[in-house]
């Protein structure tokens, strides 16, 4: 195992702005987030390393937007945009959202109504915020920083809003998983192919503070993937643990295919830090045991039966095309899903 100080070292060497950029590349290794051509949303950005991290990955065709309430020095690098903004704000979602070329939160579906909580949280304000800074307390908590200028305010021009560069349409195709060829009407307000987070509080000390603080950081991460996360997509973030651990991982579970728990080689040897992973959002509008009665109208490559709810598809063996039939879901996929005639 590597010491901080390795890794601090090899970070120098390999001009990364922070250590914590092998976290990133230990968790693409082992989970394999990040591929060419992605849209990337990085929370918690500063000082960059995680953006050089994914900018390497995304390569050119790719996007990596950055948000952190301290400011973020330029990096040299046409795919990065940065934000500056506190993620517990509203007005900060929306300034990510117009970054990712989204006007406003529209989670479409009641599941994700459920998931997000509050009804303030889901009232996108109608404008976009055009400040520049934020005049807040700023939390100096990056201690992973290579050249010591994340503790504060840096001073230098004002470009924290959100850079000019735009891609437009940034279509990367389905993932490997899919087998179904499935519409996605909404991927022009689902942009990000993933969404990592690594946001942390200022630490305490106190142990079930700070536990319950990177928890609640962690929930703003999981509500604003939920809102720019395409179906299929990857989430990372960042936990302190602590008691309210495995409730949050249940409602990340819900909302992937599967969920792991990686506690990088290059996080200090004392830190309570792991990082959760979700594979695969599911955007699905039925749920496993779900009655349903579906029209079939093709047939899938293996002979299956194929029915669309809302655009989703779903297999239905033993069925045929122009086929009412009742089903009860028994398997739901980020993209299609399985169900079982009953009738
Ligand atoms: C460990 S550092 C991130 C290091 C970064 N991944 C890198 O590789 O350079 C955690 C960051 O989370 C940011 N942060 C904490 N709370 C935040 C919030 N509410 N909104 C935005 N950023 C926040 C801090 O300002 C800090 O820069």
């Amino acid at each position: 195992m590597a010491g901080r100080d390795e890794y601090y070292n090899r970070a120098k060497q390999e001009g990364y702005r922070a250590r914590s950029a092998y976290k990133l590349q230990q968790i693409d290794a082992a989970e394999d987030v990040l591929s060419h051509g992605d849209t990337v949303v990085d929370l918690g950005a500063a000082p960059g390393g995680w953006l050089q991290v994914a900018a390497e990955a995304v390569g050119e065709s790719g996007l990596v937007v950055g948000v952190d309430r301290q400011r973020i020095d330029p990096l040299e690098s046409d795919v990065i945009e940065t934000v500056r903004g506190d993620m517990t704000e509203e007005r900060t979602r929306e300034r990510l959202r117009a970054a990712l070329g989204v006007a406003s939160a529209q989670p479409n579906d009641s599941r994700e109504r459920s998931q997000l909580g509050s009804a303030s949280q889901l009232a996108a304000s109608s404008e976009l915020s055009t400040e520049t800074d934020e005049d807040g307390e700023v939390e100096g908590d990056s201690d992973d920083g290579v050249e010591g200028d994340s503790d504060g305010e840096v001073e230098g021009d004002s470009d924290d809003g959100v850079a000019e560069r735009r891609t437009g349409e940034h279509d990367r195709g389905g993932d490997e998983h899919d087998t179904a060829t499935v519409s996605t009407p909404e991927r022009h307000e689902r942009p990000a192919d993933v969404v990592v987070s690594d946001m942390a509080p200022n630490v305490t000390g106190e142990y079930q503070l700070d536990h319950a603080r990177s928890i609640h950081l962690a929930r703003q991460a999981f509500e604003t993937a939920l809102t720019v996360l395409r179906p299929g997509g990857d989430f990372v973030v960042k936990v302190f643990d602590g008691r309210e651990l495995s409730s949050f991982r249940s409602e990340v579970e819900d909302a992937f295919e599967y969920v792991r728990s990686l506690d990088p080689d290059a996080s200090r040897e004392e830190s309570s830090e792991r990082y959760l992973i979700g594979k695969h959002h599911v955007d699905a509008p039925v749920a496993a045991g779900e009655r349903r009665e579906v029209e079939i109208v093709d047939v899938g490559d293996d002979g299956d039966g194929v029915a669309s709810v809302d655009g989703y598809t779903l297999f239905v063996p033993g069925t045929e095309p122009g086929e009412t039939v009742s089903v009860r879901i028994t398997d739901v996929k980020a993209r299609f899903g399985f169900a079982q005639r009953i009738d």
